[in-house]
This record gives structure tokens, C-alpha cells and sequence, in this order.
């Protein structure tokens, strides 16, 4: 409560303007979580956060702002198939409409991303297609690439592959090591999650193929794609 202003409420109220509900999963410290909750437009429209991993960052970012924090530990269930059902389950009890992946270090399995088909981002610190996978920032130093960056995609199911929506280059310098190179991507990254995530909600994403059209443009962004 800030002024009188409840600031939770009033975030609510402005989220109608959008009338989305998504859910965030995330793994660690959340840090693009946070981006997406402090979002004007994006975050008053997160109802639900979910983590593999009980008592991480994110979680608690979740807390903080009054969103509904929820555990799902795999070894907990039988198989991954079944996690991947549980998941899917809990995101249709909750109604949710699109899904973000804000370093979810987990596989989404198959019946979560049909359930969810062209509604689920992923954001990745490379260039992808380069240096898909859990180590994209080392694996782009020990390659010694002069260039990196950052993407924000559809999951299909296959692992950092789905049609690119942004992407954003970040130059690797000679005295970079894996922290340095990853704060400055995730710099890159806490600018362009937020804005795919806006442009996927106002229904101005439109795929063909491996081709994502942004619709009206987004002139902010470098490689926004082609515009209709
Ligand atoms: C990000 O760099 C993201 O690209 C990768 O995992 C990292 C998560 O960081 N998938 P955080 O938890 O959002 O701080």
C-alpha cells in the first residue's frame, strides 16, 4: 500500500485491459521473472508462478508480489510423463492462457506444449540456433564466437528450437569469463522477454512456419521481423 494505493489491486485492475492470465515457470533466481512482473502490461496479468525446486529465488519474487506460488518437484511423480501431465493439469485448473519460461531448467514435455500450442515463450542467452542447451554462455566462450545474444522463442518439442519471435546480438569482449558475458545478456534479456511476452498477449505474433510475423511492427526491437 503505497499513498492509499493498493498497488496489487490496482495492477489487477490494469490487466483487464489485456484480459490475460499466464503463468511463469522458473528454476532459479528468477531475475527474468522479475522483469516480466515489473512490466506494467505483463505483470499484472501473472496469476501463477511454478518451480521444480523448492525454496528458490523465484519463488519467493512470486510472494512478494502477491502471485501464487506453486512447487512441482519431479522426483515426486512416477515418470517425466507423468510431471508433464500434473503440469498441464495445474495450468488448466487455473485457467491459464499463456505459459513463460524464465529459466525453467526442465524439458517441457509433449502434452504440456500440445496443451498449449504457439502460447508458450522460452528466452535463451545465445544467438539461437547456436549453442542451444543448459551452458549457451560458455559454450559460446569456448567456441570463441565474437557474438552472442539472447532469444525469446516458441516452444515446440524439440529442445531451443521453436520459431524465433526476437532476438537481440551481445558482443563478446576479450576479457569476458561465463559471469560477465551472462550479466550483460541477462541485461538484454530482462528488455526483450518482457516485450515478446507483450507482443505474444496482444495476439500480434502470427506464425508460419518457422517465420514469426509481428503484426503493426515493433519498432523497438532489432529483428522484430517481418512486418504485416
Ligand atoms: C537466463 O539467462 C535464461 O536465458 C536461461 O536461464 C537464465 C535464468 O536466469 N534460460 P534467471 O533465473 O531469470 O535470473
Amino acid at each position: 500500500m503505497v499513498d492509499g494505493i493498493d498497488i496489487i489491486a490496482a495492477a489487477r485492475i490494469a490487466c483487464l485491459f489485456v484480459d490475460a492470465r499466464i503463468a511463469v515457470l522458473a528454476s532459479g533466481a528468477g531475475t527474468n521473472l522479475q522483469a516480466l512482473l515489473d512490466d506494467p502490461q505483463v505483470g499484472p496479468c501473472i496469476v501463477l508462478v511454478v518451480g521444480d525446486t523448492p525454496g528458490v529465488s523465484a519463488l519467493e519474487r512470486a510472494r512478494a508480489r502477491g502471485v501464487k506460488p506453486v512447487v512441482l518437484e519431479p522426483a515426486h511423480y512416477a515418470s517425466p510423463e507423468a510431471f508433464d501431465r500434473a503440469l498441464t493439469t495445474l495450468l488448466e485448473e487455473e485457467a491459464i492462457e499463456y505459459v513463460m519460461l524464465a529459466g525453467f531448467m526442465r524439458i517441457l514435455g509433449a502434452h504440456t506444449v500440445h496443451a498449449f500450442r504457439d502460447r508458450i515463450l522460452n528466452i535463451h542467452p545465445s544467438l539461437l540456433p547456436a549453442f542451444p542447451g543448459g551452458h549457451a554462455v560458455r559454450d559460446a566462450l569456448n567456441w570463441g564466437a565474437k557474438i552472442t545474444g539472447a532469444t525469446v522463442h516458441l516452444v515446440d518439442e524439440e529442445v531451443d528450437h521453436g520459431p524465433t519471435v526476437l532476438q537481440e546480438p551481445v558482443l563478446i569482449l576479450p576479457e569476458d569469463d561465463e559471469r560477465t558475458l551472462h550479466l550483460r545478456i541477462q541485461e538484454v534479456e530482462h528488455r526483450l522477454f518482457p516485450r515478446a511476452a507483450r507482443l505474444l498477449v496482444e495476439g500480434r505474433l502470427k506464425v508460419e512456419g518457422r517465420l514469426v510475423h509481428v503484426l503493426g511492427g515493433d519498432e523497438e526491437t532489432i529483428g522484430a521481423g517481418p512486418k504485416e
